[in-house]
């Protein structure tokens, strides 16, 4: 048979994946979503406004690793309502919108993403679109990042916790979870199974049910994951792998 039929043989077949072939695009944050004369302007906004608080150097910096355990993975959008709602703390009105925008910019740029032709507008449902991703895409889930699993609460014969049939560990935080109710109690289960560590409140009164569970993750363990535990979220009574 000649090579390009033997190709043309191969792509027909069911489930062939030409995606196998093609490059794998860099997530949306990569392609330039704000301006170089935004990010100038943010950072005037920064040097005013935020950073007697988020120094560089101390351990609240609007970028590196502190920001990628905070933000890795994690929505623009919720990054941008985290600056506008609360932040300066008790002072949120007293720097407009407009120049949190700015500063939004700018804080991206410090933590690498590209500039490129178009500001970055206030639009909820396009920087819902922006995730916070590296350039080769998933996120490799590090010890010390904030996540959540959804699994079924057991424990075993020596009293500890698991989440067994847990899904894989999800960037969240306490007051903006990746899941909302809705969907984490519709969520389907995955194959972790997870350790608790320090659960407290004590876990007994949601044994067997589906919850969530919210914590720092710490990874290199054998056989597999634990959560060193913040909080957890009964989401059904029963839970069936
Ligand atoms: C008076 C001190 C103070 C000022 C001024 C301030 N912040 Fe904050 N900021 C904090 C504190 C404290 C936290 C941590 C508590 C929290 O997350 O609410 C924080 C958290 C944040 C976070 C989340 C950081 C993370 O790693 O998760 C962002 C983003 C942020 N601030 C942005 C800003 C911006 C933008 C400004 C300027 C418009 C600003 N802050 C001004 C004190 C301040």
């Amino acid at each position: 048979m000649k090579p390009l039929f033997a190709a043309l043989i191969l792509l027909m077949l069911p489930g062939f994946a030409l995606s196998a072939w093609a490059q794998s695009d860099p997530p949306a944050i990569w392609k330039g979503v704000f301006t170089q004369a935004q990010v100038e302007r943010g950072k005037t906004v920064l040097e005013t406004h935020c950073v007697r608080c988020h120094a560089a150097d101390r351990d609240r910096a609007l970028a590196g690793e502190i920001f990628e355990l905070h933000w890795g993975g994690r929505t623009v959008d919720r990054l941008f309502r985290k600056m506008r709602e609360t932040m300066p703390p008790k002072q949120a009105g007293m720097v407009s919108d407009a120049d949190k925008l700015d500063a939004l910019a700018a804080v991206l740029e410090q933590n690498g993403f590209p500039p490129g032709e178009k500001d970055l507008t206030g639009d909820e449902t396009m920087l819902a679109a922006l995730r916070m991703l590296p350039r080769e895409g998933p996120l490799p889930m590090k010890t010390g990042m904030f996540v959540e699993v959804i699994g079924c609460l057991s424990q075993d014969p020596k009293s500890t916790w698991f989440v067994t049939s847990a899904t894989d560990p999800l960037p969240s935080s306490l007051d903006d979870p990746a899941l909302d109710p809705q969907q984490a109690a519709a969520a389907a289960l995955g194959s972790q199974t997870v350790q608790l560590l320090y659960p407290s409140p004590d876990p007994a009164p949601h044994r067997g049910k589906k919850v969530r569970v919210q914590g720092l993750l710490i990874r290199n363990n054998t056989p597999g994951d634990r959560i060193n535990m913040i909080a957890l979220t009964p989401l059904a009574a029963d839970c069936r792998p």
